[in-house]
This record gives C-alpha cells, sequence and structure tokens, in this order.
C-alpha cells in the first residue's frame, strides 16, 4: 500500500519593507534556516519558502496529515521568530497576521491562512500552489471554477472520460460557518448562484466524484479561507489567500490549471483592503505590490510531488501571461479614475471592518430627519 503523504501550505504577513510591499530578505533567511533545522530532525520531509507580496509562504511535505499540532506548531514556531526579526528591523507591519499571543495546537483562527491536503500519491504527482496578494479568499472562486467545472477552459471535462463525470465542490458560507457540497455539472447553476457572492460563499475543497481513477475522499484542490476580521474584530490586512492544485491523470492538466488566471478577473483588496482591482498573475520576481498597493496579483509556484519536493517552477513567468498582464494593467488604470467611488471602493457593507466606520461617526449627530 502507497502511504499517505500531506502538503501543507502555511502563510502569514509576519512585517513587510516597505509599508506593504514585500517580504524582506533577512526574514526569508529566519524561515529557510528554522525549517531546515526541523527537515535535518527528520519533522518534515521536505520544504519551500517563497513569498508573495508581503506574505510569507511555507510549503512543507511531510506524513502527518492535516492539522497536525506538530505541522502547525512548527509554521507557529517560524512565523515568531520572523517576527521578532521583523520588529529588530524595524519593519512595517512587524507580526500583523500573528493575532494570537500563545499556540495551542492548531494555527487556524490564530491568523495565518492554511491550505493543506493529505492523500495518496499518483505515480507521478503535479502540484501547483498558488499564492495572492491584496485580495481575500473569494479571489479563487472563479479560477477554481473554470479549472474544475467549465469546459471553455478545461478541454479535458469534453474530452477526457476520467474527467467527463464532474466533480464535487465543497462550498463554505463564511459567514454563517457552515458548508455545502455540490456536484458539477449537474449542480452547475447553483454552485455559481453561490460563489458568484464571493465574499461570503468561497470554495473550499474540490473532491472527484465516487467511481473514478482517484479515491473521492482525497482532496484534488484545496484554498485557505481564514477571515482576519472575524478574529481580529477589525481591519489588519486583508486575508490574502493561497491554494494547492493537483493536476494531470484524472484531472485537469497543468496547462488547464493555468490557464483559470488568463482572465485577469476584479477582485477585492488592493490598497488598505478597500477596493476592487484585477488579479494580475505574476512571476516571483515581481510578486511586489507598488500602484496603489497593488494590484493584486497570484504567483504560481509548480512542483512534482516525490520523495522530496521537486520545485518550484515559476509558472506565470512567461510571456504567454504577458497580454493577460497588460489587460490588468489598463483595468487597473480604468478603476483608478474612479478613485473613491464604488465600485472601485468597496460598497459600504463591505467597508464595515475598515476605518471608513470612524470617519463617519463624527457625522451621526449632524443628521437630520427628512
Ligand atoms: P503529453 O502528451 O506531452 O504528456 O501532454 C498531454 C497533455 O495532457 C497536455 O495537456
Ligand atoms: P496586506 O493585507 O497585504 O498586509 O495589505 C494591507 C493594506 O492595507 C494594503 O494597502
Ligand atoms: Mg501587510
Ligand atoms: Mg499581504
Amino acid at each position: 500500500m502507497v502511504e499517505k503523504i500531506t502538503v501543507s501550505l502555511i502563510k502569514a504577513d509576519i512585517g513587510s519593507c516597505p509599508g506593504h510591499a514585500v517580504v524582506y530578505e533577512e526574514t526569508l533567511e529566519v524561515a529557510k534556516s528554522v525549517l531546515e533545522e526541523k527537515k535535518q530532525n527528520g519533522d518534515i520531509i521536505d520544504y519551500r519558502v517563497l513569498n508573495c507580496g508581503d506574505d510569507t509562504e511555507l510549503i512543507m511535505l511531510h506524513k502527518e496529515g492535516v492539522d497536525s499540532e506538530k505541522i502547525h506548531g512548527i509554521a507557529w514556531e517560524v512565523f515568531e521568530k520572523c517576527t521578532a526579526k521583523a520588529k529588530e528591523l524595524k519593519l512595517y507591519g512587524a507580526g500583523q497576521d500573528l493575532l494570537k499571543d500563545a499556540f495551542s495546537g492548531n494555527v487556524r483562527g490564530m491568523g495565518p491562512g492554511v491550505a493543506e491536503m493529505e492523500f495518496t500519491p499518483r505515480k507521478s504527482e503535479p502540484l501547483i500552489a498558488f499564492m495572492m496578494d491584496k485580495t481575500e479568499p473569494g479571489a479563487f472562486n472563479l479560477p477554481i471554477f473554470r479549472m474544475f467545472a467549465d469546459p471553455f477552459n478545461t478541454a479535458g471535462l469534453v474530452i477526457d472520460p476520467a474527467l467527463h463525470n464532474g466533480f464535487v465542490f465543497e462550498i463554505w458560507d463564511i459567514m454563517e460557518h457552515k458548508r455545502v457540497f455540490m456536484k458539477t455539472p449537474e449542480e452547475m447553476y447553483d454552485i455559481l448562484a453561490l460563489i458568484g457572492g464571493k465574499s461570503r460563499f468561497v470554495i473550499k475543497r474540490v473532491y472527484p466524484k465516487e467511481g473514478g481513477k482517484l479515491p473521492a475522499d482525497e482532496p484534488v484542490a484545496v484554498v485557505s479561507t481564514e477571515k482576519l476580521y472575524q478574529i481580529a474584530g477589525e481591519y489588519v490586512g486583508k486575508d490574502d489567500p493561497v491554494a494547492l492544485v493537483r493536476a494531470q491523470s484524472g484531472l485537469p492538466a497543468v496547462g488547464e490549471v493555468l490557464e483559470a488566471f488568463a482572465f485577469p478577473h476584479l477582485v477585492s483588496g488592493w490598497m488598505r483592503g478597500s477596493h476592487n482591482g484585477p488579479l494580475m498573475p505574476v512571476p516571483f520576481r515581481y510578486a511586489k505590490c507598488t500602484r496603489f498597493d497593488g494590484p493584486p496579483r497570484v504567483i504560481a509556484a509548480g512542483f512534482q510531488v516525490g520523495d522530496r519536493l521537486i520545485g518550484p517552477v515559476d509558472m506565470f513567468d512567461d510571456p504567454a501571461f504577458d497580454y493577460t498582464r497588460q489587460k490588468a494593467q489598463e483595468i487597473a488604470e480604468y478603476m483608478r479614475r474612479h478613485g473613491p467611488f464604488e465600485p472601485h471602493r468597496l460598497p459600504h457593507e463591505d467597508m464595515e471592518y475598515t476605518t471608513l466606520p470612524k470617519v463617519l461617526e463624527k457625522l451621526e449627530d449632524r443628521f437630520e430627519k427628512i
């Protein structure tokens, strides 16, 4: 029997330079040295440390399963040590996403974002890790739906019998803390009715259907869904999300997985977490938020998961995505010209946890009945 493996992608904003632009090299070195020590001790099989904008991303390969106290404890230790370094260097927002003081067995609900999955590795296991900055978990709804459910994106849904049956989507209502499992293609319209409301309904996982090539109880995609303001009670930064997607042999091909990002769709986040803007796929070296603290961006790290992590390959480092980036910049320019007006600025309901209510408070007494 093949032993299951787990890939954990755990991220946090531990501070950046300057402002919310990019993770500083010296704090990345701290993360790498802690994980190297854990690898030498045999706590984890392998690891990579990356960053997307001001978010520090830890990718760990291990056999401890999901929600492991040991693995989450390692991530917390890394983030605490990085935060200490960030404080020493007086980086901006040092410890931004570390919202609780003491680790209590799991980083969920403490600030960091988590995407992890345990699965039985196939003979060959291509996996893409997506990391976004200046946006929220719902930003993954459109591309994940396209990969696994849209035949205009994924040719395999039409021409490969192994994909033809469709998939099961686990969708979370992150306001009411409920979830529902729904099938494609038969429930496609109902799924879209939910996930089009991306600030509330988010795709958490995708599973194969029963009776196919792959075990139906092992996820093939997973997205982080942590909401920072729900933990902190106020705006402390955006819940910049991450996702893991497995590919090929019964799943969308790597190119079908990436194709879902060829359209720079509008996501919320950007400046002060309060604006809609296009999601721009970029190479690692451009994962650095500048214009109006953005625009929101996504990187893709490609791996073959074997006895260790083979990769990362910088998947958006390709002129094939230049057109998307150009389009994203046109949209960024167009949206910016709206200044403080909706729909560039987020609608009122979504501004509840920002600093805007404090501005409006002082006007309260001046309102007269009409
Ligand atoms: P190869 O024939 O090169 O393996 O490619 C198959 C495939 O799925 C391409 O999308
Ligand atoms: P982050 O969520 O990436 O920290 O950005 C916060 C912000 O306010 C950017 O303007
Ligand atoms: Mg930040
Ligand atoms: Mg960020």
